[in-house]
């Protein structure tokens, strides 16, 4: 479903993203481990068309993801709308929730398929509701964020992010800024939609959510991926001395390393 060939980039002198290729089979669930400042966002945001990359390819569902062939049998890039279209297809759930606090929950989940896709709200509501069941949060429908826990709203990012039906989905870090008693049902959410089917890949520095929730770990360090396999492998018996230095550094702070580290 995703194939990332040889991608480079950089910001200015610094060299980010230095020739990562990784696959991700349809319905699969990857996670990019590794510790702040190794590119994963980066990683994401490419696959999101959020970032624009130097070199290397993307292809989402066999298509090639940020150009088209021309006529001529060149490529050309896409234009901001093609950019656009694509955004629709790949769902994205950041950090810090980004819900809309002027809107009620119902309505943040509605707002992208009505806005977006231009659907009927009579059509839009009862999908938006069944996506705030799926999460646990029915009851909640016209609470505004505020008066969330974090846990919930970020239930409601992912309801908001699954309402334009996406072919992938991108979390990034989605419950690093959460107590850790509110880890729990954001888990669950994402081992639910990992049942369901949907192709997602997650970011994190924190290697329990790597052993949740991954049918395959990639680790990353300074722009390159590292080593990469099923979790009860590569997480267990490391094949290089790089992952086993993460994992004892990551066992030494008593399971949570911070972002700052
Ligand atoms: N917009 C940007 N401009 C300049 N440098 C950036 C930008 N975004 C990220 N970086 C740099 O890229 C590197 C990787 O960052 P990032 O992808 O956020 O890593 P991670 O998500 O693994 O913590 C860091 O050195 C960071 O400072
Ligand atoms: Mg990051």
């Amino acid at each position: 479903m995703i194939s990332v060939r040889n991608l480079s980039k950089s910001f200015g002198p610094n060299r980010v993203l230095k020739d990562l290729s990784f696959d991700v089979p349809q319905g699969r669930t990857a996670v990019l481990l590794g510790r702040s400042g190794s590119g994963k966002s980066t990683m994401l945001r490419c696959l999101n068309l959020l970032e624009h990359w130097d070199g290397g390819e993307i292809e989402i569902g066999g298509a090639p993801l940020g150009r088209s062939r021309k006529p001529d049998g060149q490529w050309r890039p896409w234009n901001s709308r093609e950019e656009a279209e694509a955004r629709q297809r790949i769902g994205m759930v950041f950090q810090q929730f980004n819900l809309f606090p002027h809107m009620t929950v119902l309505q943040n989940v509605m707002c992208g398929p009505v806005r977006i896709l231009g659907e009927d709200a009579a059509k839009a509501r009862p999908a938006a509701l069944a996506l705030l069941e799926q999460v646990g949060l029915a009851a909640k429908q016209d609470a505004y964020p505020a008066f969330l826990s974090g846990g919930q709203q970020q239930r409601v990012a992912i309801a908001r992010a699954l309402a334009m039906r996406p072919q992938v989905l991108l979390l990034d870090e989605i419950t690093s800024a959460l107590d850790p008693e509110l880890v729990g049902e954001v888990l669950e959410v994402v081992r639910d939609l990992k049942r369901s089917g949907l192709t997602m890949v997650c970011v994190t520095h924190e290697i329990h959510f790597a052993q949740d929730v991954a049918d395959h770990v990639i680790f990353m360090e300074d722009g390159q991926v590292v080593e990469e396999g099923p979790p009860d492998t590569i997480l267990v018996e490391p094949a290089t001395e790089r992952l086993r230095k993460f994992l004892t550094r990551f066992h030494a702070r008593g399971g949570r390393e911070k972002a700052a580290a």
